[in-house]
């Protein structure tokens, strides 16, 4: 099958992956170099090891906003802006938290695994976004709970909401295009499934392999920004 083009497509949605970001320089989390090599997640990326000590775990995050502070948006992240501005219907459903979709300029993003920069009291609820700082107010002055990140660690719920809209873009689209992830974490990895039912040409950008490759009808083997521009190829306003 010859590569399919995003111009002929009504309703796109872009299902993005640590993957997505590897070529602005953010670190993935499996494979050489990733942050679970490298960090139990047990120890910084669950609401226990917050619960038995806050500090670690916030040490943990300003170091990873430290990395993202220092990575731009890549090709790719603003291939998506200009489709986003010139087709019909696109949406982003991300599990990146490192916020670069919407530094590129992207507006229709539903975030599944939270946000870096934005953090949540742990007693009252409340939220709250950061700007681009490390943290160093803990306590919310509200009622002195932990201020945790607004991200879903290892065993946390997604949120509702944010599911139900990520589905419905999925289910609604004609063209779904995952780029750049593993395909091992759930419930994310149950989505694509749905564009897959719904009779959506659905297209794999991973440079290798991965457990879901079977539900896609196309496999771009390499990195996302070369294999968007070979999507975009034939638009080249698309291009830049
Ligand atoms: P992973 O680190 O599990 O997978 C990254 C994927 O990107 C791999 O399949 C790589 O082959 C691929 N990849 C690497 N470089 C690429 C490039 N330049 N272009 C395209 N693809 C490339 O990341 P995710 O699948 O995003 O959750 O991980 C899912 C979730 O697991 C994350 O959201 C995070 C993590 O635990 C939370 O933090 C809740």
């Amino acid at each position: 099958m010859s590569d399919p083009c995003l111009r002929d497509y009504q309703r796109i949605v872009f299902f993005t992956g640590a993957g997505m970001s590897a070529e602005s320089g953010v670190p993935t989390y499996r494979g050489a170099g990733g942050i679970w090599k490298e960090y139990d997640y047990r120890r910084y990326a669950c609401q226990s090891a917050f619960d038995r000590d806050p500090a670690a775990v916030w040490e943990f995050h300003n170091f990873r906003r430290g990395l993202v502070m220092r990575c731009d948006p890549n090709p790719g992240h603003q291939l998506i802006v200009r489709a986003e501005q010139q087709l019909p219907q696109v949406t982003i459903v991300t599990q990146n938290i490192d916020g670069l979709h919407a530094r590129a300029g992207s507006h229709k993003i539903h975030e599944l695994h939270g946000n870096l920069w934005r953090v949540r009291c742990d007693h009252c609820g409340v939220k709250q976004q950061d700007g681009p700082v490390q943290r160093e107010q803990l306590r919310c002055p509200t009622c002195d709970g932990w201020w945790r990140p607004d991200i879903v660690w290892f065993e946390d719920y997604l949120d509702d909401a944010v599911v139900q809209a990520a589905t419905a873009a999925i289910a609604g689209c004609d063209l779904f295009v995952s780029i750049g992830t593993s395909a091992v974490v759930y419930p994310a990895a149950y989505l694509p499934q749905h564009a897959a039912d719904n009779g959506a040409l659905c297209v794999e950008i991973n440079p290798d392999p991965t457990p879901a490759s079977e539900l896609y009808s196309v496999h771009l083997r390499g990195p996302a920004t070369a294999m968007l521009a070979r999507l975009a190829a034939g638009v080249p306003e698309l291009l830049g």
